[in-house]
């Protein structure tokens, strides 16, 4: 175990910098081993009024070359330097000028944090605290300044230079192969969000015009040679910019936006101000290339880094405890606009499946931590599913709360009240507390406690007095360094669903009014009745997913059955379906484990079978009603002693008995949804194709002869990516001589392009079979892969470990030593990819005896190593839990 103890940041240790930077004037050579940063600050005591203090700028890795006060050089007992800090004891007590000069090494630069190279192209990452790679500088947020960004390269290495803001002029340099630009960026930022770029890039560019009328210029820069396939990208960026007009009233604010794609990136995206910087993963897509998942998601990331521009971007953080205030609202509102773009229902369904696979998860292991973290070791291991997707929830829970127009005046009050400052998650509640003259302050606890709250509710009808009465229990689970837990606030939505399938009218006996439908939880146990109820109702709770909570209500087979037929709140047909699903398979796992046989619930089949007969229903709803829950979630809900081999066999022989009782049906819908014409990418087209695909993974499942020679065919004659893939992958996970055939012509199709590759790497990462481990281990040295490529390392072995339960789980523990050793030489490289690798391993708690010892020593052989990196330090101290820091 590591001895020096790495000192944690504390919210409560906040204080207001002691000095500000106005200007900063950079001038960046680029140069592939040797780039010369001159930065020019132009800094101003901060507002604290007590004695001038030493000015103490960040640095990771630097390497001074000058440094020159109001153009004079510093001596050099005047300051001190380290590759981690400048620190000058003594500054004038007034404003001045501060020239620092160093000299850095993208080419060597693994970590893709600061100025490093990604293929040929030079790109920087700033967030969290990347800044400070390039130049000393106060890199918090809190610290906002106008940037104006001089850059100079050779001009074959690297024809276009990007920075933020707007071009102000550009030209050759005299006398030699080099050429420079200047930009400028016109807004107050923080140092995270600055941005440049170089390289030979291709460019594809189109307009926008503003709602006010201002036209804006678009680009999207990539490698050359991939410009067809940036039209969707650039067409969901213009209806992400329009949606954010129409939707929230905010408009683009400078005269262009570009996007450049990269190929090696730690992260999805960055919304660096007017450059986004893409892993080129979120950008390039054709039908030829991309999935329909790959189109969704690069839709939803576009949209995402564009609405940080005003979330995130003119109001940002004023310290990375308020990540969420960012993150959480912007995810809510890129779900909100691929909601609107494509089926609300179907987007909720896949939000919430992705809150509970991951954030659940988080919530209940080691790693648990508050939307708002109070304490952080390393900033980078707190970009969770907590801060964005329970972060927001929340934001979606203020507008359930508030309903959507006290919301909208609350957003706008938020846009006009802290416009170019650096805020917190007080002040943003503090705008819907006074939009709407709420009292918000026990709301606040979504963003202080952790855990996921457990609500059990229990109905009862009274005949005689016509009343139905709603008893509400909560509960929120300890968390590491929360023994104790208050009650939380919870906008329950619900519907009394009467036998006509009709919602009864909800009339509060004691006066309260419902709004919305939605009931307001606050105690820890609570009674709500309702009066002139006819005949007894069966409840539908928590409508839409209105709060993200663990509900467990009293609802027989046939309430959930006939909830399943019939609610029309269509998150909770899905969820009805899911919850039979769970309880069958939760009882099969246990059958299994005591040797026992699995047991058909044709109750569940059944409700099954009236779903895909419904033609009422939207094709992509009916598919996910078809997708049994996933093994996780299995696991989650059995909580305690899991068996991975368990839960796949139960899982797997569900599926199979769906497949063979639906067979009519299923073969009836994949033939009857077979596209004529070629391939459209429209979300319509794309639901049809996602049914088809899950009838056939159904299909497969069953073994039948016919099916998987129908897969196999697919795969041969499609002529888009969605239906070659999902073809590969219902046969992939079989053990048929047809998978081998098909797996080696997709490598032979596409062995050129490693995006499309990555997906041949997932997709043997994810069979169920005890060979996969050797298969994976072999992959790492096939030529198309590389440690240094963190799309190949998540696409093969993270992939591996968080998507393949049953053989990263096996039951001698080699595929925790594999993930482990993996962790371990990563860290040197790129601490960032090792440490979320490693968080594969969160749940070990929770394992059957045998694996959890195993998983533990696992984690233990890290935690011993020398040399860890704070990243995966922070993440193996806080998973094993022994040293009593939370
Ligand atoms: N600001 C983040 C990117 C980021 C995250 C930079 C962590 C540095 C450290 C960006 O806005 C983001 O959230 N990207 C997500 C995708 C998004 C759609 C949730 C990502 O990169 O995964
Ligand atoms: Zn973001």
């Amino acid at each position: 175990m590591r001895t020096e103890e790495t000192r944690p940041v504390r919210l409560e240790d906040y204080r207001p910098p002691d000095w500000l930077v106005e200007t900063v004037e950079l001038d960046v050579s680029l140069d592939p081993k040797a780039t010369r940063v001159r930065a020019a600050l132009t800094l101003r005591p901060g507002a604290n009024g007590a004695a001038p203090a030493p000015l103490v700028l960040d640095g990771d890795g630097l390497v001074l070359k000058s440094l020159v006060l109001d153009g004079a050089e510093l001596p050099a007992e005047q300051y001190v330097a380290s590759a981690d800090r400048l620190t000058i004891a003594q500054p004038p007590p007034r404003a001045f000028r501060l020239e620092i000069e160093t000299e850095i090494d993208p080419s060597a630069n693994t970590q893709l944090m600061g100025l490093y190279r990604s293929g040929r192209i030079y790109c920087t990452q700033c967030e969290a605290e990347g800044f400070r790679r390039i130049t000393y500088f106060p890199d918090r947020p809190d610290v906002m300044a106008v940037y104006t960004t001089r850059i100079e390269a050779d001009k074959t290495d690297a024809p276009v230079l990007l920075a933020n803001g707007n071009m102000t002029e550009a030209g050759d340099v005299p006398g030699t192969g080099r050429h420079f630009a200047v930009w400028h960026d016109p807004f107050r930022k923080p140092s995270y969000l600055f941005a440049l770029v170089g390289g030979t890039l291709a460019c594809v560019e189109d307009r926008f015009c503003t709602m006010s009328g201002r036209d804006v210029v678009l680009r999207i820069y990539v490698e050359p040679g991939k410009e067809d396939r940036c039209v969707h990208a650039m067409d969901s960026l213009k209806r992400a910019m329009r949606w954010d007009e129409t939707v929230f009233g905010r408009e683009y604010d400078l005269d262009i936006f570009m996007i450049v794609a990269v190929s090696d990136f730690n992260m999805g995206a960055m919304e660096n101000k007017g450059l986004n910087i893409f892993n080129d993963k979120y950008v390039l897509a054709s039908p030829e290339t991309a999935t329909d998942g790959d189109y969704d998601r690069i839709e939803a990331i576009i949209a995402h880094e564009y609405f940080h521009n005003w979330t995130g971007n003119r109001i940002t953080c004023r310290d990375w405890f308020q990540l969420c205030l960012k993150e959480g609202l912007t995810v809510f509102r890129d779900q909100e606009f691929s909601a609107d773009e494509r089926s609300r229902a179907v987007e909720r369904i896949g939000n919430v499946r992705g809150l509970r696979a991951h954030q659940f998860v988080e919530d209940a292991g080691p790693l648990a931590h508050p939307v708002r973290p109070a304490l952080y070791h390393e900033i980078n291991n707190f970009y969770t599913a907590t801060v964005y997707e329970k972060g927001a929830e929340v934001v979606r829970m203020l507008k359930t709360l508030l309903g959507p127009e006290k919301f909208r005046n609350g957003m706008d009050l938020y846009f006009a009240r802290h416009d170019g400052e650096a805020a917190t998650v007080e002040q943003f509640v503090q705008c819907f507390a006074d939009a709407s003259g709420t009292d918000l302050g026990q709301f606040m606890r979504w963003y202080s406690q952790a855990g996921t709250p457990e609500v059990v509710a229990a109905g009862r009808y009274d005949p005689r007095a016509k009343t139905y009465r709603l008893e509400v229990h909560q509960n929120v689970p300890p968390t590491p360094g929360q023994p104790n837990k208050e009650p939380m606030v919870i906008p329950l939505a619900l519907g009394l669903v009467g036998r006509d399938g009709r919602d009864l009218p909800l009339a509060l006996a004691d006066g309260r009014v419902l709004e919305r439908g939605v009931l307001t939880v606050s105690k820890p146990s609570e009674t709500f009745e309702f009066t002139d109820i006819g005949a007894a109702p069966v409840p539908s709770l928590n409508r839409g997913f209105s709060a993200p909570i663990k509900l467990v209500a009293n609802l027989t087979a046939d309430d959930l059955r006939f909830l399943a037929a019939r609610d029309s709140d269509p998150f909770n047909r899905w969820q009805a379906v899911q919850t039979l699903a769970t309880r069958l398979l939760v009882d099969n796992v246990a059958a299994l484990r005591a040797g026992g046989m699995v047991r058909k619930d044709l109750g569940l089949l059944d409700a099954l079978a009236a779903i895909v007969a419904d033609g009422s229903l939207d094709p992509d709803f009916m598919a996910l009603v078809l997708t049994p829950p996933g093994e996780a979630d299995i696991a989650r809900e059995i909580g305690r002693d899991v068996d991975p081999d368990a839960i796949f066999s139960a899982r797997a022989a569900l599926r199979a008995a769906i497949g063979e009782h639906l067979a009519g049906a299923l073969f009836d819908h994949y033939r009857r949804l077979s596209e004529a014409g070629p391939y459209r990418p429209d979300p319509a087209s794309a639901a049809r194709r996602t049914l088809r695909n899950t009838c056939l993974d159904l299909l497969v499942a069953t073994r039948r002869p016919d099916a998987v020679s129908l897969a196999a065919r697919q795969y041969q004659v499609a002529d888009n990516m969605t239906d070659r893939t999902a073809a590969l992958a219902a046969l992939s996970l079989r053990d048929v001589p047809e998978r081998a055939a098909a797996l080696d012509d997709f490598y032979a199709r596409y062995r050129d392009d490693p995006l499309i590759i990555d997906k041949w790497f997932s997709l043997q990462a994810i069979i169920p079979e005890p060979t996969t481990l050797d298969r994976v281990k072999a992959l790492t040295a096939h030529p198309a892969f590389s440690f240094a490529n963190p799309n190949r390392v998540r696409s093969l072995i993270s992939v591996f470990a968080m998507g393949n339960q049953k053989e990263f789980n096996r039951a001698d523990g080699l595929g925790y030593d594999f993930v482990v050793e993996t962790v371990l030489a990563l860290d040197p490289k790129n601490p960032q990819v090792a440490a979320r690798l490693l968080s594969a391993l969160k749940s070990w708690r929770v394992l059957e005896p045998r694996r959890r010892a195993l998983a533990q020593a696992a984690l233990r052989r890290v935690a011993a190593a020398s040399a860890l990196s704070p990243d995966v330090n922070d993440i193996v101290v806080r998973t094993l839990g022994e040293s009593g820091t939370a």
